[in-house]
């Protein structure tokens, strides 16, 4: 009764959905536990790119059950928006479900999303202000509004002009617009009509799935780095996208996993403030963002680059109990003619392979970097593990060795097929 988890090894977009889309193939169900439509999961098929943000990586196979599980923050407008432009594409989107449990983002949420950032000014988080923190908040609030209430419209309604109208008086005491109370009362009782055919149980859908002996992948948005517990706080997203968050938000237990795929760049990007001890703010820099077009799936911001991070991938293999590692976009190093990677840290006169608790002292510490020859040769036709060049091979041993689990999947390009697997 094999569970997949598939969790971001750094910051985000180390193109977990390109893969997830690569293992939907042998996994009937494909389940998203955290997150929002701050994810921006990129899928290019043939001609044609999707950027989803909520609907799972998984939807462009018949065969696969697409499930957003009670863990995730679903803001309504978006999945239908989504749904539509993926039905307009020939995709069929009839299979979703959608748990009971999942909690509501309302236009409230992304109101104080954007008041929390004005308010820190200098110091803010670079949210993608969508209102994944404050729903999140809502939740732990225990006020927030879930799915499964759309099945009482005269309810619904109710609560959400409740919601609204309280709402309203914080927002105006921070200085922002209120909101049109009838006007989003109104839009969110016609979303909830088109939600119900959706909603589901997935708590048990899944253990049944799980007992008739369906694999089932479990999608991670966000990364290991910006998990609210164990990422460089309070630089961080509101949810845990580390593979324990992967239980809470879905249902399933944890032995109930077999194999978790920690996704990592053959480099490193960040897009949002907080440390980073890799980063390049220079010519290198900017060549990693010009190749690897770093620019965010969903706000278009520029995403900071540096080189890759053994430490970072070795506390994560940790915290997800990591089984392997997918190296993603490796034919971006294609032209460097010499590539680094950090191997350590040294902080106070000290040398550590061990993350740092807090982000002060990650925002202090010095990279121990192992040089590597380029390629400097095109890798992206590579399909088997020997049409890649010798120095590329020598990159992802050092990477195995330092973060002492196998490498399982090179990406060498943004299309479906662009990928080389290695024997186990
Ligand atoms: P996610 O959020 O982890 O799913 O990743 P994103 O979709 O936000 O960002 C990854 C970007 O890299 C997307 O534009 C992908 O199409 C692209 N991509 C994924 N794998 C590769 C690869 O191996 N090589 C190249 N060049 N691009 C890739
Ligand atoms: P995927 O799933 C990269 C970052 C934001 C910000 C911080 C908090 O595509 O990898 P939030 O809006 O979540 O409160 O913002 O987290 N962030 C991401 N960075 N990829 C993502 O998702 C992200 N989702 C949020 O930039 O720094
Ligand atoms: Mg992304």
């Amino acid at each position: 009764m094999p569970v997949t988890v598939v969790v971001g090894a750094q910051w985000g977009d180390e193109g977990k959905a390109k893969i997830i889309d690569l293992l939907a193939k042998e996994h009937p169900v494909v389940a998203r536990y955290q997150g929002g439509h701050n994810a921006g999961h990129t899928v290019v098929v043939g001609t044609e790119k999707y950027a989803l943000q909520l609907t799972p990586s998984g939807v462009f196979y018949d065969s696969v059950t697409p499930v957003i599980a009670n863990g995730v923050v679903v803001d309504l407008p978006t999945l239908f928006n989504e749904i539509d432009m993926l039905t307009s594409r020939g995709i069929d989107c009839s299979r979703l479900k959608v748990s009971t449990r999942a909690h509501l983002i309302f236009p409230w949420h992304q109101s104080h999303d954007a008041i929390a950032e004005a308010v820190r000014g200098d110091d803010k988080i670079g949210t993608t202000l969508k209102g994944i923190g404050p729903a999140y908040a809502d939740k732990a609030k225990r006020v927030g509004v879930r799915a499964g209430e759309v099945a009482d419209p005269a309810r619904f309604s109710a609560t959400v002009r409740a919601r609204c109208e309280a709402e309203n008086i914080v927002i105006t005491e921070a200085g922002g617009e209120p909101l049109d109370v009838d006007a989003v009362v109104e839009q969110f009782v016609a979303l909830g009509e088109r939600l119900r055919p959706y909603l589901t149980d997935t708590v048990n859908f899944l253990h049944d799935e799980l007992a008739a002996g369906t694999h089932i992948l479990l999608e991670g948005a966000q990364a290991t780095f910006l998990d609210l517990d164990h990422g460089t706080y309070p630089y961080v997203t509101s949810s845990n996208p580390t593979a324990g968050g992967a239980c809470a938000g879905t249902g399933l237990g944890p032995r109930d996993i077999t194999r978790v795929v920690g996704i990592t760049k053959s480099y490193t990007t960040r897009v949002g403030a907080g440390p980073f001890p890799t980063e390049l703010s220079d010519a290198t820099g900017d060549k990693l963002v010009d190749i690897g077009r770093e620019y965010g799936t969903v706000t278009g911001r520029r995403r900071r680059a540096g080189w890759l991070d053994c430490v970072m991938l070795r506390h994560a293999t940790r915290l997800n109990s990591l089984t392997e590692l997918a190296l993603t976009k490796l034919d971006v190093l294609d032209t460097f003619e010499t590539i680094r990677v950090c191997v350590a840290y040294r902080i106070d006169g000290e040398t550590t392979t061990n993350y740092p608790d807090l982000s002060d002292t990650l925002a202090r510490v010095e990279p121990i970097y192992v040089d590597l020859p380029g390629w400097m040769c095109d890798s992206t036709a590579a399909r088997r593990p020997g049409d890649l060049p010798d120095a590329a091979r020598e990159l992802i041993e050092l990477v195995e060795r330092e973060v002492g689990i196998p490498v399982s999947v090179i990406g060498v390009g943004a299309e479906r097929d662009d990928y080389v697997l290695r024997e186990a």
